[in-house]
């Protein structure tokens, strides 16, 4: 008998369950969002149910305008965030989200390596190239989209010309010969291109386990940079069938660059708003997104599509005659792109739209019900093929995470889809497994 395919499986450590208005609940632990204790806590349960990795996105600046009614993008670094959770867990991957828009390379080629010692090797960087947070670094705009793809790709490639310029077993500690490394062997990089200048080596040497690279946006430019590089993509797929149509595009993409589709893994995000009851889970939901800032949503659906709903009644339905041409250059192309295409596929009233994953959680798959619920999703998406695994969002309340960690995941490895547990100590072993 053929083994089912075992699903990759992350859980975010954005704190999703503390979104809306979920950080009012009193056991939301609000109080905890500045120290390391609930994401330590919360690794460790993740891994004690054996997932490949906890993730943490990451933006450079803060919104004001939010932070009247919750904490908005306000967050503690999270390289430094998961050096703490690294001393307390040892075999679950850790995903940090770094910038290459803001940052030099040889800085973020440096805390990764580190990071990757101080982990044992179970470091994986989420490669972004950000949405806002220019004003913060001395540019006078935020650079275009395709520019930023430019700079991503250059600065990964000096970035990974970095990690192999002191080879780490090039050190050889050899007291009796009093030879410290064999010196021949780390070489400068002498990197000159459009964007930096990088003469190396890196000052750590490498860790013996290579980091894994994720990437997240899905145009043209961020799909063909997913394609040559990343081990993951991080996908916004808000339906079964956006799921295929990225996997089918990385797929020929992946073997345009010479490689094999299958190490570009697609993982989608989960939303998940569980409870006993898909009634509760639906309250939840709703209690969550009860003061959802609607001047807020409209103006960001108009920038997204164009489209001006302010004056628009609640009830009236959105044709895809109502969609005006598309801005020429929305922040986030891929978010542009699968909102309209939720316009042109369905005729949504106003008061459902601004309940929709496209408007309310970046477009991610969504599931609002019980365990059985989940797991039956989860089922149905594996079985397509469209998906490599997936990353876990619980919102709504801290019950929704206990619901995945201990009913939905225990299910998963019933039904075949997930290892019993761990057979490999690094963040990449655990990708390249892919059955017990
Ligand atoms: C699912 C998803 C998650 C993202 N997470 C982050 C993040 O944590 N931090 C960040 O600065 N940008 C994040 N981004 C923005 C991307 O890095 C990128 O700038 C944006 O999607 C624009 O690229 P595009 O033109 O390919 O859409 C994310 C994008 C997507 C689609």
């Amino acid at each position: 008998m053929t083994q089912t395919k075992h699903l990759h499986i992350g859980l975010s450590l954005a704190p999703t369950w503390q979104s809306g208005d979920a950080w009012r609940q009193l056991d939301s632990n609000i109080e905890g969002i500045f120290t390391a204790d609930f994401a330590v806590d919360l690794a460790r349960r993740a891994e004690a149910a054996h997932l490949d990795f906890v993730f943490r996105p990451d933006v450079c600046c803060v919104n004001e305008t939010l932070l009247e009614q919750g904490s908005g993008f306000a967050s503690l670094d999270p390289s430094i965030l998961l050096a703490a959770v690294a001393q307390h867990t040892s075999r679950i991957g850790l995903v940090s989200t770094v910038s290459t828009t803001f940052n030099p390379p040889y800085v973020v080629a440096r805390q990764l390596q580190s990071l990757n010692w101080v982990s044992r090797g179970r470091v994986g960087w989420n490669i972004v190239t950000a949405l806002q947070g220019h004003e913060n670094f001395g540019l006078p705009a935020m650079p275009g989209a395709d520019e930023r793809y430019r700079r991503a790709a250059e600065f990964t490639d000096v970035v990974r010309q970095l990690w192999c310029s002191y080879p780490g077993d090039a050190v050889l500690i050899d007291r009796a010969e009093g030879r410290y490394t064999d010196a021949a062997r780390v070489k400068p990089i002498d990197h000159v291109g459009d964007h930096f200048r990088v003469r190396g080596p890196l000052n750590v040497p490498t860790f013996d386990a290579r980091i894994p690279l994720i990437q997240a946006g899905a145009s043209e430019a961020g799909r063909d940079f997913a394609a040559a590089v990343a081990d993951i993509v991080f996908a916004p797929t808000p339906d079964l069938q956006a799921a295929q149509d990225l996997r089918t595009d990385l797929s020929q993409r992946a073997l345009r660059h010479g490689r094999d589709p299958g190490d570009v893994r697609l993982l989608p995000g989960l939303s998940l708003y569980l409870a006993d009851t898909r009634e509760h889970a639906r309250e939840i939901f709703m209690q969550t997104h009860a003061r959802l800032d609607r001047v807020r949503k409209l103006e960001q659906i108009r920038e997204m599509t164009g489209l001006d709903l302010r004056a628009w009644p609640d009830d009236r339905p959105i044709t895809p005659a109502d969609l005006p041409p598309p801005p020429p250059s929305p922040a986030s192309r891929t978010h542009s792109h699968l909102l309209r295409r939720l316009l042109e596929r369905e005729s949504l009233i106003l008061a459902e739209l601004l309940l929709r994953p496209e408007v309310i959680s970046a477009a991610h798959w969504q599931v609002i019900g019980t365990a059985e619920d989940a797991v039956e999703s989860i089922r149905t998406w594996a079985a397509s093929g469209a998906i490599d695994g997936f990353i876990a969002a619980p919102g709504g309340s801290v019950q929704s995470i206990a619901i995945f960690l201990e009913q939905v995941m225990p299910r998963l490895v019933e039904v075949g889809l997930f290892r019993s547990k761990y057979r490999h100590e690094t963040f990449m072993e655990h990708l390249q497994q892919t059955n017990d």
